[in-house]
């Protein structure tokens, strides 16, 4: 029995000797302390014994136990430092290697440009104290035209050819749409913009998207003039631009404004002189705009004999082509990675 038990301990610990994962250790421990492991089998059986060997039998049984217990927890020690050590060369990060030459740039994702240009607009006019106000792509006949001065059979309404809905609504034409919805929410003063995408049954060219952005603006507050409105939109594009602009204001037809202008700004390309990207004019038409007609703000709760304001419809893509020179707005959309990996 004795040389029995030596037998056990013996081959215990060799085989905790040579394991090499904590799974294994368990393996271990159930094979020879487990419910039916060898050494557990000796001392349950410890009544079988000659009474006179049963004390020193169950005295080494005990230590050898014990034995066996400290082996394996000493080899669970040394096996958790070693596999975590073993992880650490594996995944070993270089934290003083920087992120552009760790990566290629191209395996980046980035911004859409209209996008790019849609925040640093949002940055630029929340700096000059505008909200920022959103409103659904598919709107009532209600934000889109009639709360805008454009009522039902009027001719203004062939300016905008829309896509309808079933349901009688449609696929907001332009971002004055969120002015109307402002206008509900904000009481005056208030100083607003509507960032988003708007919808025109068009047919495509080189100039023409059935799908494009804009950025609304509105500005209400007492004896507010055309004065205010040029100011604003210089600062504006200066900003954008990163430098001066030289603007001018052409008579412009909105139902909604009185009066409207177009804003067109001296050519940033060939600074004035005539180019391809201003028709040899060097004016670049870039930003319908006007003083808020006294019929929308009267629509949207305010008095115009107390408040008047100015709006302005800026839109994106025109300003990302000049920006980068492009020359088809068809490219936004197209969904062409060479297009997009440029930005
Ligand atoms: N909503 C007009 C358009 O898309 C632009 C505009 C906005 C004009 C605000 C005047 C004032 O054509």
């Amino acid at each position: 029995m004795k040389n029995k038990l030596i037998n056990i301990r013996t081959e215990a610990l060799a085989d905790v000797r040579v394991a090499g994962t904590i799974d294994a250790l368990e393996d271990i421990r159930i094979k020879y302390l487990g419910r039916k492991g060898a050494l557990t089998l000796i001392l349950r059986s410890l009544g079988n014994v000659p009474p006179e060997e049963r004390a020193s039998i169950g005295k080494l049984s005990n230590q050898y136990k014990s034995d066996i217990e400290t082996a394996l927890d000493d080899k669970k020690n040394e096996l958790t430092h070693t596999s975590s050590g073993g992880m650490i060369q594996k995944q070993w990060i270089d934290v003083t290697l920087d992120r552009e030459t760790a990566t290629a740039r191209e395996s980046l994702g980035r911004l859409h440009p209209i996008t790019q240009i849609q925040y640093e607009i949002e940055d630029i006019v929340t700096s000059m104290g505008f909200e920022i106000h959103d409103g659904p792509e598919v709107e009532t006949d209600y934000y889109n035209f009639e709360a805008l001065n454009i009522p039902r059979h009027h001719p203004a309404r062939d300016m905008q050819d829309t896509f309808w809905t079933e349901d009688g609504n449609l696929l907001r034409t332009h971002t004055s749409a969120i002015q109307v919805r402002a206008m509900e929410k904000r009481k005056p003063p208030f100083r607003i913009v509507g960032p988003g995408r708007v919808f025109r049954y068009e047919s495509t060219d080189a100039s023409h998207e059935n799908t494009f952005y804009q950025v609304e603006g509105m500005m209400v507050d007492r004896d507010i003039t055309v004065a205010h409105l040029i100011y604003v939109m210089k600062e504006l594009l200066k900003e954008i631009f990163q430098r001066q602009v030289t603007v001018r204001l052409r008579p412009g037809y909105f139902p909604f404004v009185e009066p409207g202008f177009e804003l067109d700004i001296h050519c940033l390309i060939c600074d004035g002189a005539g180019c391809s990207v201003c028709k040899q004019s060097g004016w670049v038409e870039l930003l319908p705009c006007g003083l808020v007609h006294p019929n929308v703000l009267r629509m949207g709760g305010i008095d115009p004999e107390v408040w008047s304001g100015f709006a302005f419809g800026l839109g994106l893509n025109r300003l990302v082509m000049m920006k980068y020179g492009i020359n088809d707005i068809r490219h936004f959309l197209s969904g062409d990675i060479r297009f997009l990996m440029q930005f």
